[in-house]
């Protein structure tokens, strides 16, 4: 090819060379016989069938034109009437000119990202971070510095920093890319205190931040965080959200909640004649229970948090059972991931087949780090299997890790 197109030869080494590891490809089930503990896929056991079966019908039965015709690219008209009303429902007075429905969380990424992103531009990630996002921002062939986390998320000290040290060798970041609450891998939350200095750094860096929310109605413990955008709704922050992990991943859809100033842009952005407006138009019937737009769907995300709180507390209790001195973790309040660090000495990576010749498998460190490094954590997932699946692949994983220390 490359004598033919040096080019398009040059473009492709660019970008696949830098490509992660291939991201859910495979599914999430993995090998026989082995326990996936990889990816943060929703329980199956969780859909709703029957009511989306039921959805599917009265949609089609309601609206078979718009259902099935091309739809408007912000989003087909009553999915944004449920996003308006469940936005208000958590103290965000969003409009359709703030509003735009895309294919997963991950779209919204990849607009947000094109939006403000050129080839060569400087933007800030979490290290650890979200591995689909990292790829969506080595194609955009962006410039990636990390700031690390801590206990409570985002150390702001460290990005102020990072700031400072950037802006002295000429550097200024367009973007941040954070995960406040119940991040991943790292399933910790941004604390309170640090949400307003974030935005404030925010403000006088003048640099954009893409709040991914994926996680924050799956709350097990304590109180809701305001969120980064309702700090500064018309100001540097766009929120990227999802369907995937309150209803089914499988209708791919999410939403980008943004300043109405970059509205239009981000609608230029999208070129797709419509999210799924079928898929909308089901999410939409089903989500309203008559009484309220979102009554349904927010009593199923009730049963959703205790589902994914008893399996949290299933991976808790076996990593206390199980795991050797040496090893840590961190305890989640919401989401699907624990981060587990292995005793000095011990590399992830060089873990794996071990773990998987003992039925267990999992992503190991250094995949969440745009730089490398990493390779004493273990991502844990424990939104995918039922509770004795849970302790079984953490008592076989802590088991080889025991016996390597020997
Ligand atoms: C932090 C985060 N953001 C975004 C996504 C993308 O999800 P989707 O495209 O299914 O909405 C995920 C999925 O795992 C995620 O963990």
């Amino acid at each position: 090819m490359s004598a033919i197109a040096p080019d398009l030869a040059g473009l492709l080494a660019r970008r696949v060379a830098s490509a992660g590891p291939a991201l859910m490809r495979a599914g999430a089930a993995g090998a026989a016989g082995v326990i996936p503990l990889t990816y943060g896929f929703p329980d199956p056991g969780s859909f709703p069938v029957a009511e989306v079966t039921e959805a599917t019908r009265a949609a089609l039965a309601a609206r078979p034109g718009d259902a099935l015709q091309y739809g408007p690219i912000a989003g087909a008209v009553p999915l944004l009437e449920l996003l308006v009303a469940k936005l208000a429902g958590e103290g965000i007075r969003a409009t359709p000119e703030n509003l735009l429905v895309t294919a997963g969380g991950s779209q919204g990424i990849d607009i947000v990202t094109h939006l403000v992103i050129d080839p060569g531009d400087a933007m800030l990630v979490e290290a650890p971070t979200f591995i689909g996002a990292l790829q969506t921002f080595r194609n955009a062939e962006a410039r990636i510095f990390e700031v690390p986390l801590d206990p409570h998320g985002l150390d702001v000290d460290a990005l102020e920093s990072r700031l400072a040290s950037l802006a002295a060798d000429g550097i200024r970041p367009k973007l941040l890319y954070t995960i406040p609450t119940f991040q991943n891998p790292a399933g910790v939350t941004l604390s309170a205190e640090r949400r307003p200095r974030l935005v404030e750094l925010a403000r006088r860096h003048r640099f954009l931040i893409l709040e991914d929310d994926a996680y924050s109605e799956l709350r097990f413990d304590g109180e809701p965080l305001p969120s980064l955008y309702s700090l500064d709704p018309e100001g540097h922050v766009v929120q990227v959200r999802t369907f995937s992990k309150i209803l089914a991943a499988g209708l791919r859809l999410g939403y980008v909640v943004a300043p109405a100033v970059l509205h239009s842009r981000l609608l230029q952005l999208k070129v797709d004649v419509g999210t799924s407006p079928f898929g909308s138009h089901v999410a939409a019937t089903y989500a309203s229970d008559g009484a309220s737009l979102t009554g349904r769907l927010d009593a199923h995300i009730v049963r959703l948090r205790a589902i994914y709180r008893e399996r949290r507390d299933a991976m808790m209790g076996a990593l206390e059972e199980f795991a050797p001195d040496g090893v840590t973790w961190t305890v989640p309040s919401g989401g699907f991931f624990t981060w587990v660090t292995l005793p000095a000495g011990l590399d992830a990576v060089e873990l794996l087949p071990a773990a998987r010749a003992a039925g267990v498998d999992y992503i190991p460190g250094p995949s969440y780090f745009a730089a490398g490094g990493g390779s004493r954590h273990v991502r844990l997932a424990f939104s995918f299997l039922p509770p004795t699946d849970l302790i079984e692949g953490v008592r076989r994983l802590m088991g080889v890790v025991a016996q390597v220390r020997r």
